[in-house]
């Protein structure tokens, strides 16, 4: 039997839709291949896929090829607030987490606020702030103040108050503004709702009645100057018995008197003072309860084994030249009163560990000024 070949042919009137199809596939898999290539490479840089769809739908994939990684721009491609008129300055300005970044960028420059102040005012504020920051009217005095270091946008308006009654210069008046001293001692204090061993407690500063730290042990009864059990946070035992060892090798003896005080111990303490003393020494050397570093158990009072007046022992000479060794400083200094806000207690030392203690002893400066300009955010 022989087998007859068919041969299939295609009229050439059907064949050119064919070619178009063809032709009209490979090229859109070309551009998806290109679109998709693109996307992967933006999204090396670090810009996220809504973003890095944004950019090349707006013609903006060579701009930002050249600028490389930046968040601000990522944020922006990201955003229905991305105004194109912006571009060049989203690039200048550093990336903040703030939900309205872009938006308040936006209205910043909007009012006419320079790129440097924009970069100023979000570095220098949260979204909160710099969200109601951006519906005043234009604020003079911007750079003279947040280009300090530890500036808050939100005390801008103290800090212009305040250089205006003291004229201090612009860091000095942030550092005090900062640190509540244009307030009175006791008078709208911040409550305590972050607690570290790096917690700053002062006249400006309270812990609630109910806040006992977490870790505490009691001293050894031979450190112990009174007639009553000492509690204190772990390391700062820790970091005492290491001192009083190494003190005792230079010949002295090295014993405390107080430590851990309660809210409660702390009302039972100011009564006793103001009834034997009177309030003017209570406002000179005695917290009022919530607002003594003793209730951190970050603090305690050092006394000599022999001598009855801390101040005149051998045992202060040793602290005031190695308790920084230790991680201790000397907390209410006499040349520091007005800042502490206590006369000097030369027996009332504080645990920051070493390297806050030596910065604080080599700068003489106090735990009140290392915390606004180093710990406080
Ligand atoms: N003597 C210090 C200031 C206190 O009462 O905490
Ligand atoms: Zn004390």
């Amino acid at each position: 039997m022989s087998k007859k070949k068919v041969k299939l042919k295609l009229k050439s009137s059907a064949r050119k839709p064919l070619i178009i199809v063809g032709v009209v596939l490979l090229v859109i898999i070309i551009i998806l291949s290109f679109y998709f290539n693109r996307i992967g490479e933006l999204k090396n840089l670090g810009y996220s896929e809504e973003a890095a769809k944004n950019i090349i739908f707006k013609f903006k994939y060579s701009y930002v090829m050249d600028i490389g990684e930046n968040k601000t721009l990522n944020m922006a491609f990201s955003s229905s607030d991305y105004k194109e008129e912006n571009l060049d300055n989203y690039v200048k300005i550093g990336y903040e987490d703030q939900d309205h970044l872009i938006s308040n960028i936006n209205k910043l420059l909007d009012k006419g606020y320079s790129v440097n102040e924009v970069n100023l005012i979000i570095s220098k504020g949260d979204d909160k702030s710099v969200s109601d920051f951006v519906k005043r009217d234009k604020v003079k005095y911007i750079e003279e103040f947040l280009s300090v270091d530890y500036a808050k946008l939100e005390n801008l308006d103290r800090y212009v108050e305040y250089q205006d009654k003291e004229n201090d210069d612009a860091e000095t008046t942030v550092l005090y503004v900062n640190m509540d001293f244009d307030k009175e001692n006791y008078v709208d204090p911040l409550v305590i709702d972050k607690f570290d061993d790096y917690v700053l407690v002062n006249k400006h500063r309270q812990l609630s009645s109910e806040y006992v730290p977490d870790d505490l042990v009691t001293i050894d009864d031979e450190y112990v100057k009174v007639d009553e059990e000492i509690e204190i946070e772990r390391n700062v035992a820790k970091a005492f018995y290491d001192m009083a060892e190494a003190a005792s090798k230079d010949g002295m003896e090295l014993m405390v008197s107080s430590g851990y005080r309660s809210y409660k111990d702390q009302e039972e303490i100011t009564n006793t003072y103001l009834e034997l003393y009177g309030q003017k020494y209570v406002d000179n050397y005695v917290a009022k309860p919530g607002f003594s570093e003793h209730q951190t158990a970050m603090s305690l009072d050092i006394a000599s084994k022999s001598t009855a007046t801390f101040v005149n022992s051998e045992e202060y000479a040793w602290m005031m030249d190695n308790a920084y060794k230790y991680g201790f400083i000397l907390r209410y200094p006499k040349s520091k009163e007005d800042i502490t806000g206590y006369k000097c207690e030369a027996w009332h030392y504080r645990y920051v560990g070493k390297k806050i203690a030596k910065y604080i002893k080599e700068n003489n400066i106090t735990y009140d000024e290392y915390y606004v300009m180093f710990l406080d955010d």
